[in-house]
């Protein structure tokens, strides 16, 4: 048996198996090439992962004095946000906080509290330090310009809009979780809104006893 056209069948497998690898080659770069490019694609879209939330601010806090994400370096925080003017979620979440850094006693300054305003055209500092006087002392109230309160909020993926009242005037609808970030500044977890105070508590005692190695 001999083969006129095309060289020996030997030939012809050499050629198909090199036809067969040379496709193999193609197809898997051009699926790694997908990949990558559907993976940069799902990555801009969709949320980003718990190590992405919190970060650099700059604000002003309801004495008048400018605090940064440096300053709460070495010291656990609780992060909160919120507006004076909130019916509910915030003087509900604000009491309960209350509670927990009146049981920690001189600990609580082992903490540093945060509550973040979503309303800095309402929220002066003066009017943070009015609403935060009847609640614990050591909880750090912090406005600014709408652009830096825009930046703090966009860092910590909170969700706040304005909903307008009948009288002209409007209320704010928010994120309600309070942000625990460790000793590095980095977000470790979050407590819901309105869990059971256990849980909070036992949350609240991880986070301080946390000595974040490394
Ligand atoms: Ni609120």
């Amino acid at each position: 048996m001999s083969s006129t056209k095309g060289g020996s069948p030997k030939a012809r497998n050499i050629q198909r198996a090199y036809f067969t690898v040379t496709a193999i080659v193609v197809l898997a770069v051009l699926s790694a090439a997908i990949a990558v490019t559907w993976s940069r694609l799902q990555g801009r879209s969709s949320l980003p992962s718990s190590s992405g939330v919190g970060g650099a601010f700059s604000l002003i806090d309801q004495r008048g004095n400018r605090v940064t994400d440096r300053d709460l370096l070495g010291k656990p925080a609780l992060v909160f946000f919120g507006f004076t003017n909130c019916p509910d979620v915030c003087p509900t979440t604000l009491t309960e906080m209350t509670g927990l850094l009146k049981e920690l006693g001189k600990e609580a300054s082992e903490l540093n509290v945060l509550f973040i305003t979503v309303d800095p055209q309402r929220d002066t500092p003066q009017q943070l330090a009015l609403y935060l006087s009847s609640f614990d002392p050591h909880i750090t109230g912090l406005s600014g310009t709408e652009s830096d309160v825009a930046a703090v909020m966009a860092k910590y993926h909170v969700y706040a809009r304005k909903i307008p009242l009948k009288d002209g005037d409007y209320t704010m609808d928010h994120t309600a979780a309070i942000y625990m970030m460790n000793r590095k500044g980095q977000f470790v977890g979050l407590m819901s809104y309105q869990e059971p105070e256990e849980l909070s508590r036992a949350k609240l005692r991880k986070l301080l006893s946390d000595p974040v190695k490394g």
